[in-house]
Parts: C-alpha cells; sequence; structure tokens
C-alpha cells in the first residue's frame, strides 16, 4: 500500500514518487482510493497522480460499466434497471488531456491560450479495438436486447456507439470515425451506431436502453460518464477501470473524494467496492468479481435507504461490513 493525495502533498510536497511509480511499474493491478484535499490547489493531485499514473502506465482505456441497481436510485421518470445498463470505453492517453497546448501573452490583454486535441492513428485503433473486441465478447454474454426500435438485424449480439462530433471536430472525429468503419467489418457480430456527444445527452436522460457499449475520446467520455454516473443512481456506486491489456491497470471509484464529510463514517462505500469487484473481475477472477456484485445488489434491495452520502441508513463501515458478510 502507497500513501498519496493531498496529505502527504501538504506534508512532503510529493505527489507520484518515482519509487512508488516503479512499484507500480511491477504489478497487474492497482486499487486506488478517492483523493483530493479542501487545501491543495485544483490540478495538483488530479494532474500529479491521477492522470500521471494513468499516463506513465499507459492505461489507455478508461472502462465505465453503467448499471442500475434500484429503480429508486434513479432521477429519470419511469426507468428502472432493464433500461440503464451499458458501458462507455473512454480513450484515456489522448485528446485534450494530452496537455499539448500553451500560452501567449500571459496576463495581458492580447493573451491567447491554446489547448489541442491530440489523436494519433495508433491511440484511436487500439481504443476502437478493445471497444470492438468487449461488444464481440457480449459483455460476458449478455444478450442483444433490441435497442432501438427499428434495429432488427439479425445474427447481430452487441450495440457499438461511436460517440463523437463529426460536424464540427472535422479532423479529429474524422479520424475516428475512418478508424471505426475500418475496423467495423472484422467484426460481422457487432453492430455499428454512431452519436454525437450532444445528442447522446440527451439520450441518456430520455433513451437510456438504447445502449449497449459506447466508444469515445477522452474529454467527451470523462463528461459523459458524470451524467451515467448520475442515472445509473450516483457517485456512491460508479466506479471504472483504467486499463493497460498489457501492463498495470488501476481500479478507482469514480467520484474522487468529498472532504467534507472526512471522518463522518457517512459516505457510501459501494463505489470502491464496485472498483475491488471489476478489478477482480479484471484480474481473472470472475466468480469473486460476480460475488461482490451479487452482495451489493443484495444490500441494495434490502437495506439500503439511499445511496447518498449520510442517507443510507448505515454507515460507511456498516455498509462495507454488510456487503462483506455476504461475500
Ligand atoms: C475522472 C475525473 C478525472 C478526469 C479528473 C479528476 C482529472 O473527472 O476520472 O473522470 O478528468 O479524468
Ligand atoms: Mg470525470
Amino acid at each position: 500500500m502507497h500513501e498519496l493525495g493531498g496529505a502527504r502533498y501538504l506534508a512532503t510536497g510529493e505527489t507520484l514518487p518515482g519509487a512508488v511509480l516503479d512499484d507500480l511499474h511491477r504489478v497487474d493491478a492497482v486499487l486506488f482510493g478517492a483523493i483530493g484535499h479542501p487545501d491543495v490547489k485544483p490540478g495538483i493531485l488530479e494532474k500529479g497522480i491521477l492522470l500521471r499514473t494513468r499516463f506513465e502506465l499507459e492505461q489507455y482505456i478508461n472502462l465505465r460499466p453503467v448499471k442500475l441497481y434500484r429503480a429508486q436510485d434513479c432521477p429519470l421518470k419511469d426507468k428502472g434497471p432493464e433500461h440503464i445498463d451499458f458501458i462507455v470505453v473512454r480513450e484515456n492517453n489522448e485528446g485534450l488531456y494530452a496537455g499539448a497546448g500553451g500560452n501567449l501573452f500571459k496576463g495581458t490583454p492580447a493573451e491567447v491560450a491554446v489547448q489541442e486535441s491530440i489523436n494519433t492513428r495508433r491511440g484511436v485503433d487500439r481504443c476502437l479495438k478493445y471497444a470492438f473486441e468487449l461488444a464481440k465478447r457480449q459483455r460476458g454474454g449478455k444478450p442483444w436486447k433490441g435497442l432501438k426500435p427499428e434495429d432488427t438485424s439479425a445474427g447481430k449480439t452487441t450495440q457499438l456507439t461511436l460517440c463523437g462530433k463529426t460536424n464540427v471536430l472535422t479532423y479529429a472525429f474524422d479520424l475516428w470515425w475512418r478508424g471505426f468503419q475500418e475496423m467495423a467489418p472484422g467484426y460481422p457480430t457487432v453492430k455499428t451506431d454512431y452519436a454525437h456527444v450532444d445528442a447522446i445527452c440527451m439520450w441518456f436522460v430520455k433513451n437510456p436502453e438504447w445502449f449497449d457499449v459506447i466508444v469515445t475520446d477522452n474529454m467527451f467520455g470523462d463528461i459523459i460518464t458524470d451524467l451515467a454516473a448520475m442515472i445509473q443512481g450516483g457517485l456512491g456506486v460508479a466506479a471504472g477501470g483504467n486499463i493497460n491489456p498489457d501492463g498495470t491497470s488501476m481500479f478507482e471509484p469514480m467520484g474522487g473524494s468529498a472532504p467534507k464529510y472526512t471522518g463522518q463514517n457517512v459516505i457510501n462505500p459501494i463505489a470502491a467496492i464496485n472498483a475491488a469487484g471489476l478489478m477482480l473481475d479484471f484480474l481473472g477472477e470472475k466468480q469473486a468479481g460476480a460475488a461482490i456484485e451479487t452482495a451489493v445488489v443484495n444490500i441494495i434491495n434490502t437495506k439500503i435507504k439511499s445511496l447518498a452520502a449520510g442517507r443510507m441508513g448505515y454507515g460507511t463501515r456498516e455498509v462495507g461490513d454488510l456487503v462483506a458478510s455476504l461475500v
């Protein structure tokens, strides 16, 4: 275990020391706790720890399953677990997160700020390939469920939607679109679809049942997965994985930390528990991963009043113990 985060930074000035990074290179998986600190300027921990790990360990996929466990936790009218069950494959090493850009005449009225989106053929293709392979595996046997009413494609198993903005970002998403089109024939059982990112935001609210696997760039993936987290019951349950299929992957609760609740035993631990479940599944411990999910679903359905911090009807530790008692 390594203690990283705001407290260490404030005490020593270190974010991610080289020796820790070396250690991470040597393992298959990392379980990442929530970091963030009210006394640390925004950007320092995010860039210095989370993003740096994603980049240095080449975790080029950010995988975010979106699954609603109980209808009452969904803010959408008339939507239940049968409508919200999809997975977002977010590119995790490039795009606007690559850090390309700069300033001219900083602090003057003539200031220029440039932030460029980097999209490489290799980076786009490996992300698309991961998404197509995931869709081909039918997300672990989940059957084709019809999706949009007009979809009748016989023999298809899963829908893969490319989420972009081809009508405006005519360089970056032209590359994504061509890569998507070129790869599709290699996956005859995967039904392909395309949606602009703004339209996806509408449909997450109106017709989330249309989606199965979604692939998108880093920035759009960041944004749509926060919306997706809300329709699956909130940051108390949303977890994700930063995947390097050939190296070290890292699993995390999606929401970061909530400093105002420090030490109060009120935070929902399920997002962190789900991250551990995803990690086990990724490591090939399918049964263990499934046992965690089953336990979580059971506890949510039988015990937990609300998924929100302070309103669960139990404390953080008690929820953890309840889940553990069923695993
Ligand atoms: C996420 C977070 C991070 C991101 C932040 C904390 C840098 O929002 O994992 O989605 O933007 O990727
Ligand atoms: Mg985010």
